[in-house]
């Protein structure tokens, strides 16, 4: 008989969305050409938005939800892939509209996979996750225009999962970080590698067009107000690097930064960003991570405490990283 293996679905009747603890088989897996066996996943902010239910994540029910899980290859037809490979799964819709990373197994298509790097393990890779990847997409972008010595560089939400790992590598790499948190957490703040540290009230309020230049580049994972204000005090010619919405959707700005500062807005997108980036940002993260710094801010917590943890991290009680042992 097939051996039963452990999954969390989530299912939405009449309205209302519901949790379930289950054991599947693996012919209830969702259809594609490899079958992987997960040893880690992680708590991404989508994950919490999609088991808290604050937003609409979820795009077909029921769904196995968890965007990132790390594992090993037990079947495949896919000629690039073996079976025993160690793999990294980011995105790609899973956990949204492919059954995800909350479950012992996954069946998904290989395409999807990066091989993992050598130089970390299938706990650090989910350590790092999607909030990882993330920040070092955030931070290619801010070296196509920046080099260390060209000013300070603000992160938000530097507490956080893409905040926290953000600061330790840009500071690795030898910029001046500015980490910005709501947090009373500036000893871990400066341990990760940030020079100095801002409060989030400091860009609660802006009522000028344009500000005193304090910044040459920003990693934004916050929006609203605060990445206007941010807007409005960044240098001319400087890069706002906007990935996160942990404040809210809008963005109350005005036309003065950019065609009297010539400043740049980008945005950057971790789930469908082209496989040739990621598996260089992933090159380069497992190159510039602090191993141990890494271990010190994050959490492994088993299967059943998902829920639990979800709820702390929407409602901003998470410090550092959440990986989820999915053996236990
Ligand atoms: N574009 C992409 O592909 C992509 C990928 C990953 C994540 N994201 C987005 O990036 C954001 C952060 O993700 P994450 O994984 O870092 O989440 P996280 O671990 O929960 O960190 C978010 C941090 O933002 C700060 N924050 C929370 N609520 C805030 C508020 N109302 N005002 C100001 N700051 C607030 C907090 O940091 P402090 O307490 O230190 O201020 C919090 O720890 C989310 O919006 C997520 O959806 C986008």
């Amino acid at each position: 008989m097939m051996k039963k293996f452990k999954a969390l679905m989530i299912d939405k009747k009449e309205g209302t969305q519901q949790l379930y603890h289950l054991e599947i088989g693996e012919n209830e897996l969702m259809d594609g050409d490899t079958l992987v066996k997960i040893d880690y996943s992680t708590i991404n902010y989508k994950d919490a938005l999609a088991i808290t239910g604050k937003r609409s994540i979820i795009k077909k029910w029921p769904m196995i939800p968890g965007v990132d899980f790390s594992g090993t290859i037990e079947k495949t037809t896919n000629k690039n892939f073996e079976i025993g490979e160690k793999v990294i799964l980011n995105g790609c819709g899973v956990g949204e509209k492919h059954f995800g990373g909350f479950s012992e197994k996954a069946r998904i298509n290989a395409d999807w996979l990066i091989k993992k790097p050598k130089k970390i393990s299938l706990l650090e890779a989910m350590s790092i996750g999607s909030a990882g990847l993330t920040s070092m997409l955030c931070i290619m972008e801010i070296e196509k225009v920046l080099r260390p010595n060209d000013g300070k560089i603000l992160v938000t939400g530097a507490s956080g999962g893409v905040g926290s790992i953000a600061v330790m590598i840009l500071s690795k790499m030898g910029y001046y970080v500015v980490a910005c948190t709501g947090k009373k957490e500036e000893r871990f703040l400066k341990n990760l590698g940030a020079s100095e540290i801002i409060d989030r009230n400091y860009f609660r309020e802006n009522n000028k067009l344009l500000n005193h230049q304090e910044f040459k580049g920003v990693i934004d994972v916050v929006g609203s107000k605060t990445l206007a204000n941010i807007i409005s005090k960044t240098y001319y010619g400087g890069v706002v690097v906007a990935c996160g919405l942990a404040q809210g959707v809008d963005l109350p700005t005005n036309m003065m930064p950019f065609i009297i500062r010539a400043i740049t807005l980008k945005g950057v997108e971790s789930i469908y960003v082209d496989k040739k980036i990621k598996e260089d940002a992933w090159e380069r993260i497992s190159k510039y991570i602090d191993k141990d710094k890494l271990k010190l801010q994050t959490s492994v917590i088993n299967f059943s405490e998902i829920e639990t943890y979800s709820k702390k991290l929407i409602n901003s009680k998470i410090t550092g990283r959440v990986v989820v042992d999915n053996k236990n």
